[in-house]
């Protein structure tokens, strides 16, 4: 199911299943966004008549964790550490850089599909920063020039 195709009815059926269960709205959630790749508009609603909830309520779930996102993601997603010991080792001017190369913009996702920039607050690598992560695979002590080639060795491989 894709998230043009994604409507009520069928984000209903994914959440109906969690309703009544410890932490339900999360795995609800959870869930639809494993099955349809994000959170689209539609969900909100759906929740919210499952668990009888207001859409408020919901908004105020998905916007509070930073795993669920409301737009499709880029075949590589790119994050970069923007928290304060990375900023001392040039994150800001790695995420510039970064921005540059690859035509890219924090927080969003290019109009080719190709790339999501996000900035995220700590992978872990405090000591070694700045700190990225391509795909899920963290990089220590991260430079443009190694960022620009994992991102193209992933695109090279997801073609
Ligand atoms: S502050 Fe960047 S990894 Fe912790």
């Amino acid at each position: 199911m894709s998230g043009a195709s994604a409507n009520i009815d069928s984000v209903e059926t994914i959440v109906r299943p969690f309703v009544g269960r410890t932490g339900g709205l999360i795995s609800a959630l959870r869930a639809v966004q494993a099955k349809i790749g994000y959170l689209p508009e539609v969900t909100e609603a759906a929740a919210a008549g499952a668990f009888n909830l207001s859409r408020a309520e919901v908004k105020g779930v998905i916007s509070f964790y930073a795993d669920f996102h409301r737009a499709p993601k880029g075949r590589t997603v790119i994050r970069l550490c923007a928290a304060e010991a990375c900023q001392a080792q040039g994150g800001r001017d790695l995420e510039r850089e970064i921005e540059k190369r690859l035509a890219g913009k924090h927080g969003k996702t290019s109009a080719s599909g190709d790339l999501t920039l996000e900035r995220v607050y700590c992978l872990g690598l405090c000591s070694a920063g700045p700190a990225a992560m391509v795909d899920g695979a963290l990089m220590a002590r991260a430079t443009p020039d190694r960022i620009e080639a994992a991102f193209t060795a992933k695109e090279r491989r997801k073609r």
